[in-house]
Order: C-alpha cells, then structure tokens, then sequence
C-alpha cells in the first residue's frame, strides 16, 4: 500500500513503536493521522514535534475497552473509511500462571481484545469502499516465546492468530493485514524506570537477543507495507528461530530450556 492520501490510526502512539510509526507515516503525505493512547498529553507531544501538514486528531482512550476502540476508529472516520488501522498499544505483564487474573485479564484486553475491537468498529467502513489495511503489532514472543512472563507470550501468540485470521477471511473482499513481530526495540516497554520490571517481564533476556531503535524499525514496516507482506520481521534471524521451532518442535524446547536456565538462573 502506498501511504499518500490516505486516512491513518496508530493506537499506543503516544511513545516508543507507535511514535516512530507516526513520524515515518508522516514522511509520505497521508491524509490524516488519528493517534490514540491512554497518555493524551504523550500523543500531543508526537504531534507538536511533527508540526505535520495533514490533519492530525489526538484521542486519548483507555483502548483496553470496546467503547476506547470505538471512539479511536469514529474520530477517524470522520475522514472517510480507515486506510489503515494500526494497532500497536500493548503492555508486558511477567509472571507465570501464578499471575493474578486480573493481570491476565488486563493484557488479554489490550494486547488481543483490543484488535477484536477495533477491526469490529473499522470493518464495516472498509468492506463498504472495498479496501482497508490492518497492521498488528504482536512480537516475535508471538511466534517463540517470552521467557519469564507467560501473559506476554500468550496474548501476543493470539495476536498472531487473530491477524492470519483476518487476513484468510477478509482478503477475498480487499482487507489486507500485517502483523509486526518484533524482537527487542528501544521503547519504555523494555527499558522501564523499574527494572525489577523489567526482570518480571523478561525484557532484561530480550535485550540480549539485540536491540534495534524505533525509527529504524519503522523503516522496514514501511518497507513491509509497500510490499503487503503478511508477517513484518524488524529482526530478520526472527525467521530462523521460528523455522528451527517448527522443524522440531521438541529440540526447540529444549534450547529453550537451556537458554532460560543461562539467562535467568
Ligand atoms: N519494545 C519491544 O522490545 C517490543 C518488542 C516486540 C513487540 N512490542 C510491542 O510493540 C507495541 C508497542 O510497544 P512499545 O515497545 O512501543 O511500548 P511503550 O510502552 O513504549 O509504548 C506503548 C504505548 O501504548 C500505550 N498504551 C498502553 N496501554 C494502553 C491502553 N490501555 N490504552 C491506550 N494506550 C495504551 C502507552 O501509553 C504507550 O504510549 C506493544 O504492543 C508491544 O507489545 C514491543
């Protein structure tokens, strides 16, 4: 898809990942950007950093609820059906299944409910002009893992699998989909204030893995999306380590095993 002209929504865009999608959209003359987060006065700042020549709507919404979703896509449709929908919020919770069920609860509604939501709200408005493309931000954990915080592999592997859904069931009627699975990014999410945060979310053995910075990884979603490749890989070794799991599902296991007993033990 080409970015020209066209009526854009970046959710989590108040910082990290979906700030640096923003500022890269901004680059190819779209026709509106609406950019949702839960921090307004974060969102403003991307906006007043830009000084953009578009138009640029600010929603700040609690997107881990239906009526925060609803809003973020009615505020853009005020411009026409949504091009394109990108659905990047999202939070890291750690633990195992001794995380309380309000954690799960909690990142279950944003990392996945949020995009049922959403494309619920935004869907009709595309299928009606023919065409609409939806980006999901899941991660690579979505297709590995995340050692050390059970929620955050599990929601963001559902990500993944309500995205290929997507794209199988609407693509006949002209919806394509993405889906950004990333490794490590320099954001807050993996550099917290909090470290012993990051230690309950694994994010201290992703940062092993390599970390790449937001810009350049907005770089290859633009590139990915130029191209409507369904699966956007910012860490290109992303792919192998998925292969080697999938070839023989037992051995990556047991690496995985060993990797958690090098990092964490
Ligand atoms: N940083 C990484 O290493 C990494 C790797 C893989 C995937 N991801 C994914 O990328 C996405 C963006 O993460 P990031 O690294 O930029 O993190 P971040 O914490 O820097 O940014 C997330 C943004 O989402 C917003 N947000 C959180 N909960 C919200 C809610 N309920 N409603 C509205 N807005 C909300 C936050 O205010 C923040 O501005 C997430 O889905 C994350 O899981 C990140």
């Amino acid at each position: 898809m080409q970015l020209q002209d066209q009526n854009i929504v970046v959710t989590g865009a108040g910082g990290g990942i979906g700030a640096a999608l923003v500022r890269r959209f901004a680059q190819d003359g779209p026709r509106t950007i609406v950019l949702a987060d839960v921090d307004g006065a974060a969102a403003q700042a991307v906006v007043d950093e830009l000084e953009p020549g578009f138009d640029t709507v600010v929603v700040e919404a609690d997107l881990g609820t239906e009526a925060g979703n609803v809003e973020v896509v009615r505020a853009a449709e005020e411009y026409g059906p949504v091009d394109l929908l990108c659905l990047n919020a999202g939070i890291a919770v750690g633990g195992g299944v001794e995380a309380p069920d309000e954690d799960w609860y909690r990142i279950f509604d944003i990392n996945v409910m949020a995009h049922v939501w959403a494309v619920r709200a935004a869907l009709p408005g595309m299928l009606a002009q023919g065409s609409g493309y939806i980006l999901t931000t899941a991660s690579a954990a979505g297709l590995l893992t995340n050692l050390g915080a059970a929620p955050y592999a599990v929601t963001k592997h559902a990500a993944v699998a309500l995205a290929e859904w997507l794209a199988i069931t609407h693509g006949d009627a002209g919806i394509k989909v993405s889906c950004l699975c990333p490794q490590g990014v320099r954001t807050k999410m993996l550099f917290p204030d909090d470290e012993d945060l990051a230690k309950s979310t694994g994010a201290e053995s992703v940062r092993m893995q390599g970390v790449i910075e937001p810009d350049e990884l907005a770089e290859v979603v633009a590139i990915g999306l130029a191209d409507e490749r369904f699966l956007i890989l910012p860490h290109p070794e992303v792919l192998d380590y998925w292969r080697r799991k999938t070839d023989d599902y037992d051995r990556w296991i047991g690496g995985m095993r060993k990797l958690q007993a090098r990092t964490q033990g």
